[in-house]
């Protein structure tokens, strides 16, 4: 178990206060300005050796990233840190508790990662729905600019920086990084066909990072404790702490910070109290938020909970928001519903995902029923397929994932349910 001196994130559960007086006394921007005095490049290079990898779900190396940007931006073309709080992904809810609670771990990251990346400002784009979150960030925003440590030489490192608070109006494509950016840009929230990439042209045509909230707000403590700190914790190429987020059928749901690579089983018997049941009525297990495939009990167990561990069962970590699922689960029912909620949000710019959502929707729902012919669990399969690596955005990838997952783990209660209600089209002939 992460003992609690290594935890970054020590008001997740806002025991404390969150403004910034509250802030300091746990340390956040302390000195920022001799964070700064390293310099972009060593700062870059630090948060490489830190391991550090994307926590918005599909885990590119952050360091990495930051150095695709211009190391020095044209005057009429400045460079821009885009920060994703859009966390819309169902079973994720880790960000908004870093808003609530810890903003200013966020905002210090901002101006350090924004100053890293050379960028002139930093937009932080938060998902509609999180009224209360907003009012903590805009106010939080307040405070750092009050106190010097936004707007012209912030925190007195001689660096001029603007953090901008954007309100998003709850659409689950716009935390898709592109989708993100046209929205800011005042357009309807519609990925972008890349190349271009955004380090090359992304927001109004500018050099632009899209990172995730957490990404950024662990920035600063790296910073001080140091890279071989954070790479400390976890396995080769799965570095660090990741705030993991437990719903579904566990006795004690919870968000808490733990090592990378934590077993499934040794993360639910200390942080949630066990399995609702116990655990021989462990059904399956969602474990990166909806967008990857499930994962049967006996598979998940004692699976490490990191980039490499779920790879290997056939799943992903994604945001690491581990959906639980006990015996009294209708699995089919549950996929079912997720295929509803992409084919609500598909944008709708490219066919396969347009269409394919609502067919496949429309195909899960009659599986769900048993009003199906077996045969039609392959044609399902092979539309899955279609989808999958066609389209713009990876909605499309989404969408396509939980359905193969099912049919591979529970294609008998599939083929059960149909048996039991004599095959719809067997009847109809
Ligand atoms: C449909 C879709 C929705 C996404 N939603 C989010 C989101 O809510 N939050 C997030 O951080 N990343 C989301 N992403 C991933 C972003 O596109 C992007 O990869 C991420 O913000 C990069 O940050 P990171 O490198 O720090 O992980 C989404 C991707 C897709 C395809
Ligand atoms: S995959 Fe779906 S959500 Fe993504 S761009 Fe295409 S239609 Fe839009």
């Amino acid at each position: 178990m992460l003992a609690d001196k290594d935890r970054i994130f020590t008001n997740l559960y806002g025991f404390q206060p969150w403004n910034l007086k509250s802030a300091q006394a746990r340390g956040d921007w302390d000195n920022t300005k001799d964070l700064m005095k390293r310099g972009q490049d060593a700062i870059i290079e630090e948060i490489k050796a830190s391991g550090l990898r994307g926590r918005g779900g599909a885990g590119f190396p952050t360091g990495l990233k930051w150095s695709f940007m211009p190391k020095e931006p044209r005057p009429d073309r400045p460079s821009f840190l885009v920060i994703n709080a859009d966390e819309s992904e169902p079973g994720s809810c880790k960000d908004r508790e870093i808003i609530r609670h810890d903003p200013h771990k966020l905002i210090e990251g901002a101006l350090i990662a924004g100053f890293a990346m050379r960028a002139r400002a930093a937009y932080i784009y938060i998902r509609g729905e999180f009224i209360r979150e907003a009012e903590t960030l805009f106010a939080a925003v307040q405070e750092a600019y009050d106190a010097g440590l936004l707007g012209k030489n912030a925190a007195k490192s001689g660096y001029d920086f603007d953090v901008f608070v954007h309100r998003g109006a709850g659409a689950y494509i716009c935390g898709e990084e592109t989708a993100m950016i046209e929205s800011l840009e005042g357009k309807k929230g519609q990925p972008r066909l890349k190349p271009p990439f955004p380090a090359g042209a992304g927001l109004y045509g500018c050099p632009t990072t899209v990172n995730n909230v957490e990404s950024i707000a662990v920035v600063p403590t790296i910073l001080r404790r140091g890279a071989p700190w954070f790479a400390s914790f976890g396995r080769e190429n799965n570095k660090g702490t990741k705030l993991f987020q437990i719903s579904g059928h566990v006795n004690k749901p919870c968000v808490v910070e733990e090592e990378m690579g934590i077993t499934f089983r040794e993360l639910i018997d200390t942080h949630c109290g066990g399995i609702r049941g116990g655990w021989d009525n462990l059904l399956a297990v969602i474990p990166g938020g909806s967008s990857v495939p499930l994962v049967p009990a006996a598979e998940i167990m004692d699976a490490p909970m990191d980039f490499d561990g779920l790879k290997a069962v056939g799943s992903g970590l994604g945001t690491a928001a581990a959906i639980v699922m006990d015996k009294s689960t209708d699995v089919v029912q549950a996929i079912s519903r997720i295929s509803y909620f992409y084919k609500h949000e598909s944008c709708g710019q490219c066919t396969p995902c347009r269409e394919g959502t609502g067919w496949m929707w429309r195909v899960m729902e009659r599986l769900r029923t048993g009003d199906a012919d077996i045969s039609e669990i392959d044609t399902l399969f092979d539309v899955t397929k279609q989808v999958e690596g066609h389209t713009i955005c990876a909605l499309g990838d989404a969408a396509a994932w939980p359905i193969q997952g099912l049919i591979k783990h529970f294609r008998p209660e599939i083929e059960r349910r149909i048996r039991e209600n004599g095959g719809a089209l067997e009847a109809a002939e």
